[in-house]
């Protein structure tokens, strides 16, 4: 069995390192919160969910490192931290929910002595991560039920349990509806350049005793115009209030792909990751990284040198190419600036 991504015990987060995986498995202590943001920017641990849960422990690992004597000074060194963590990647929202979401924890409860308020920011990080693993057994639920029997799932990225503290969220789908009984295919779209795909779901999908096939991304629609593709299934990093989704890099053109194909295209991803107060995809902050990594192939040059690139690490995916967005509280279809914020308003008791 593969470790978690990440585990936390007493101030050290032990990041299972996704840029060793497959072939080395290997585990990374990061031990204050500098080293956390680190892991994250790196992509030692990645995908949305996961990266908010890291930061949430990154917010604990600056309350026990915080030699402040009040707790005005301890939130002063807790903002510190949750900008450190918020810089280390900008797109999944998520990332910027759970650090806030510790941060207002702690807020609330500067009435405690230093010690309980530094145990209660502890606490909420747990509180992400337990929460996490409800929101993709719900998520999984939902969306499995929208797959049938025989369905030949084509998929961008990882978004399984590597991608979360729980089951996944689009990738769990798959998983759920495989554990249910039903048959399927999945098409690992390999994503570069960081291989997330052919890295990382190959293996979940091959620990699941999935049926599965690696093609290149270049690959998606030859084969949805030869009829092998029945669902297109995708995680997110960003939803906004309108339905706009950001994810991936690649995620836009098979969406694309799939609206000229007549084949669904599903958004599996838990309501942290809605972001109501961006109207549009076109406010999504897009994180730009290193050309270095798409010059590259694990370290290998692949072209000549003073070559200039341009590496995107997400997406935008205009809502009126998404046939639904699978949450923890349920399937949302258009139009979702009125049915998303609905559906986020109810209680979710997970
Ligand atoms: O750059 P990554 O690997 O962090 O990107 C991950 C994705 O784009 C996923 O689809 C998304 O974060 C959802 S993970 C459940």
């Amino acid at each position: 069995m593969m470790p978690r991504p990440l585990k936390y015990a007493r101030g050290v987060l032990t990041v299972l390192d996704q840029l060793r995986l497959p072939h080395v498995v290997r585990t990374v202590a990061c031990r204050d919160p500098g080293q956390t943001a680190e892991a994250i920017r790196s992509m030692r641990v990645r995908g949305a969910p996961a990266i908010g849960v890291a930061a949430a422990y990154g917010m604990a690992q600056a309350a026990l490192a915080s030699r402040a004597r009040s707790s005005t000074a301890l939130l002063k060194d807790l903002e510190r931290a949750a900008a450190r963590l918020k810089a280390a990647r900008p797109t999944a929202v998520n990332l910027a929910w759970a650090v806030d979401r510790v941060l207002e924890a702690a807020r609330k409860g500067r009435e405690r002595r230093l010690p309980a308020l530094k145990a209660l920011v502890e606490e909420e990080a747990r509180a992400v991560e337990e929460e996490d693993v409800r929101l993709c057994a719900a998520i999984a639920r939902n969306g499995a039920e929208l797959l049938r029997s025989g369905d030949r799932v084509l998929t961008h990225c990882n978004t399984g349990a590597l991608a979360t503290a729980g089951v996944g969220t689009a990738l769990g789908c798959v998983t759920e509806a495989v554990r249910a009984g039903k048959a399927l295919h999945v098409w690992v779209d390999e994503t570069r350049p960081y291989l997330q795909g052919a890295r990382l779901t190959t293996l979940e999908l091959k620990e699941a005793r999935v049926p599965h096939t690696l093609i290149t991304d270049s690959t998606a629609g030859a084969l949805m115009a030869a009829g092998k593709v029945d669902v297109v299934l995708v995680g997110a990093d960003r939803v906004t209030a309108k339905g706009d989704v950001a994810n991936k890099i690649g995620t836009y053109s098979l969406a694309v792909l799939a609206k000229h194909h007549g084949i669904p295209f599903y958004v599996a991803a838990p309501a942290s990751t809605v972001d109501l107060s961006l109207a549009d995809g076109a406010s999504i902050p897009i994180e730009e990284r290193p050309p270095e990594e798409v010059l590259s192939l694990q370290g290998r040059a692949l072209a000549p040198k003073g070559t200039r690139a341009l590496h995107l690490a997400f997406d935008v995916t205009p809502h009126t190419l998404v046939s639904a967005l699978i949450t923890e509280r349920g399937v949302v279809r258009a139009p979702y600036d009125l049915n998303l914020p609905e559906t986020l308003a109810r209680p979710w008791e997970g």
